[in-house]
């Protein structure tokens, strides 16, 4: 019996999220081993879990609870390479703890004497540097943004997908309402707080494919390019922040670092939950280079962008979204294996927002579909006539 409470977030009116937990706040560094067990539970029940009240979570134990779900790895989720972090369009974004470097410092605005960062200046990701055709500074200026950038949080070159990413806020600016502009002919639009992290469900995605499309995915691999962050740096996004618009931006396999074929990923387009069975549609759209679909490799790239974007697109749909509305001393365990996220916002240089995000390479890949169910799943196409 856990003391944890855990219950389900309840979906604002007109929103159609199925996932989302917040559990009462509790103290996550000293969890037996029962109650660990219920948030494990949790986190692969529910997707996203919420627990407020963790300000004073240490870059040390915040590393701690995110390895108790996979013991055995202790290499931050896109590596310790810095060099290659500094090719990548992931430059930005990375700053470790000196102590702890598998957390990062992420943010905005000015800090200092922060966790031995003597002084930093942070920087949100703005869609403006990545999308190919970003908001005017007018739109900015009403407070219009974009989901930056869709993904799940992997370096998808030599090292396995992270199960769960640990995301702390310890500084949150003052909030007002922003409104996303998908901008992609369908007129969706999403009212989301200022500088909310936004998830969908991989599984409710993968329900939500038709028969046909299920049925693809289930026997499709996607094969991820070689240091993808560094061969996606000069191209540039959809609207949408899902994948990349084809231009032959894509640094010819030359100027890549060094890298070894044998270490390239191929990884299921579905991944199954390992404790409800669940099939989630799973990929980082952005670093897609082929698509594998029985043992046969499509690698036109537009070709292999223009499926994943149909597949996903729907993913993404406004009800589908859930706006993670930060207060100071949230933490936000995310089954990486089970939704992707994005952050939204345009954010100005007095907006200080101060967070510690951990994840971890796990030493497995994610587990996919057995062939018996992708046999099974087959078998319930055929129709019912026949
Ligand atoms: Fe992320």
């Amino acid at each position: 019996m856990t003391n944890l409470q855990i219950r389900p977030l309840e979906p604002p009116p007109g929103s159609s999220v199925d996932f989302g937990a917040e559990i009462a706040p509790c103290d996550l560094a000293g969890l037996n081993d029962e109650d660990f067990e219920a948030l494990s539970r949790a986190v692969l029940t529910y997707h996203v879990v919420v627990i407020r009240g963790q300000d004073r979570l240490t870059p040390r134990q915040q590393y701690e609870l995110t390895r108790r779900f996979d013991p055995t790895v202790q290499t931050y989720g896109h590596g310790h390479d810095k060099d290659l972090l500094k090719k990548s369009v992931l430059v930005q974004d990375l700053l470790s703890i000196p102590e702890v470097p598998q957390v990062q410092l992420i943010g905005n605005g000015e800090v200092e004497n922060h966790q031995g960062v003597a002084r930093a200046t942070l920087k949100h990701p703005s869609h403006q540097t990545f999308h190919h055709q970003p908001l005017s500074a007018e739109q900015e200026q009403l407070d219009f943004t974009r989901f930056y950038r869709w993904h799940i949080d992997a370096a998808l070159y030599k090292l396995q997908p992270p199960k769960v990413t640990t995301l702390l806020a310890l500084q949150v600016p003052e909030s007002r309402p922003q409104t996303v502009l998908y901008d992609d002919g369908s007129g969706d639009t999403l009212s989301v707080p200022l500088a909310a992290t936004a998830f969908v469900s991989g599984s409710r995605a993968f329900r939500d494919l038709t028969p046909e499309q299920q049925h693809f995915a289930l026997r499709t691999q996607v094969r991820y390019a070689p240091h993808p962050y560094v061969w996606i740096k000069r191209a540039r996004a959809h609207a949408t922040g899902l994948g990349l618009v084809s231009e032959g931006k894509e640094l010819p396999r030359a100027e890549l670092p060094p890298y070894r074929e044998d270490e390239i990923l191929s990884l299921p387009l579905v991944w199954v939950n390992p404790l409800t069975g669940e099939h989630a549609l799973q990929a980082h759209a952005c670093c897609v280079e082929q698509l594998i679909t029985d043992g046969v490799a499509l690698t036109d790239l537009d070709a292999c962008r223009r499926i994943i974007y149909e597949l996903m697109r729907p993913g993404i749909a406004p009800t589908k979204v859930y706006a993670h509305p930060w207060r100071p001393g949230d933490l936000v365990i995310f089954n990486n294996h089970g939704v992707w996220h994005s952050v939204v916002g345009a954010l100005r240089v007095e907006d200080r927002r101060v967070y510690h995000q951990c994840n971890l390479a796990s030493n497995q890949p994610p587990l996919g579909p057995t062939v018996v169910s992708a046999q099974s799943r087959a078998a319930s196409l055929i129709p019912s006539a026949m």
